[in-house]
């Protein structure tokens, strides 16, 4: 796998490639960014797998003009409007309430969704081209963040991920993230835009900072960050289960009848469709009423060891 020239054919074949559910890398400002749409699940899926990221955490949705952020955010905040009008395009990413339209395994099932518009030119006319970008930073799992094309095709090349180059990446480190609290700002991860900027935009002499014991915090770290309304309890596939009051998700094969809802995530067995399918399948037990929800545990192998973790999380609460 080569890396693709910034030019109008190597933006063009990016862009294909992410309009048919596939993952293109590309620079930003900050650093490489592994993107596919953002409102397509399995693709999304396909970010994790080829991260080996071994759980579930929500993406950034990369956008490249205000209407798009209309197409991806249900509300923006006066607070959060005013540091979009004075810091993008650039280093800051914003938490804000999503749109239906983004699916649940971009967010981690989360109500809220990060977005960014990136500074970095070649990101501004793939976006334009591919529509909003789901994306994390462009390396393999516990590896360090990739600041060039080279850095990318080292650590993902060999998963037939290609990369649009634009040169080293100007800040080398991610994004701040700001999330909103009644209405004031927090940042809930420190980066490329010093806190000190953001507090001056704000007219605050400080902007608080999320720490561990906080309302708001980057919900990946948490160990029970998305937990159903009811109970979860990981059984083995076809193992005894009491219908009565519950309800079923199922890995390939729907069990027999009397539960409250059904949910089965691939029935041909496929991790991908199984990842892309997770979140909702949740939030559509979870709407069946049922005092508890049985989780098949899948295969503890590629993308079925960050559905497992993800399952490990909502049991335990
Ligand atoms: O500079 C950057 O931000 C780079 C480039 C590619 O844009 N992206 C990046 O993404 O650093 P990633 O996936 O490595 O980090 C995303 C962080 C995670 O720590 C995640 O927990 C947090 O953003 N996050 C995403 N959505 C969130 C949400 N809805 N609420 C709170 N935190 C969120
Ligand atoms: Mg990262």
């Amino acid at each position: 796998m080569k890396a693709l020239r910034p030019d109008a054919r190597g933006l063009a074949r990016a862009a294909a490639v992410i309009r048919r559910g596939g993952l293109a890398a590309f620079p930003t400002e900050t650093v490489y960014g592994l993107g596919a749409s953002a409102f397509d699940p399995a693709a999304a899926a396909g970010i994790f797998e080829a991260k080996g990221r071994p759980h579930f955490d929500p993406l950034i949705v990369h956008i490249a003009d205000l209407r798009q952020l209309r197409s991806v955010a249900a509300e923006v905040p006066p607070a959060a409007a005013l540091l979009a009008r004075r810091f993008w395009p650039g280093p800051l990413t914003l938490v804000l309430k999503k749109r239906p339209a983004i699916p649940d395994i971009v967010t981690s099932g989360l109500a809220t969704v990060a977005v960014r518009m990136p500074a970095h030119p070649v990101a501004a006319r793939l976006i334009r081209l591919a529509g909003p970008l789901a994306a994390p930073s462009a390396n393999r799992f516990g590896r360090l963040s990739p600041t060039t094309a080279e850095h990318v095709l080292r650590q993902l090349g060999p998963r037939g991920v290609m990369v649009v180059d634009g040169g080293p990446a100007k800040h080398g480190i991610e994004s701040t993230i700001v999330a909103f609290e009644r209405g004031r700002p927090v940042i809930l991860r420190r980066g490329a835009l010093p806190d000190a900027e953001i507090a001056a935009a704000c007219g605050l002499r400080k902007v608080r900072l999320a720490r561990a014991g906080a309302k708001i915090r980057a919900p990946g770290q948490l160990r029970a960050h998305y937990a159903p309304s009811a109970p979860l309890k990981l059984i083995k596939p076809g193992a005894a289960a009491d219908p009565r009051g519950a309800a079923y998700l199922a890995f390939r094969r729907r069990p027999a009848g009397g539960f409250t809802g059904v949910e089965v995530l691939s029935p041909s067995g496929d991790l991908r469709e199984a990842a892309a399918n997770l979140f909702s399948a949740l939030h559509r037990l979870e709407a069946s009423g049922a005092r508890l929800i049985y989780a098949e545990r899948v295969p503890a192998r590629g993308l079925g060891l960050a559905i497992l973790d993800r399952l490990r999380r909502a049991a335990a609460r």
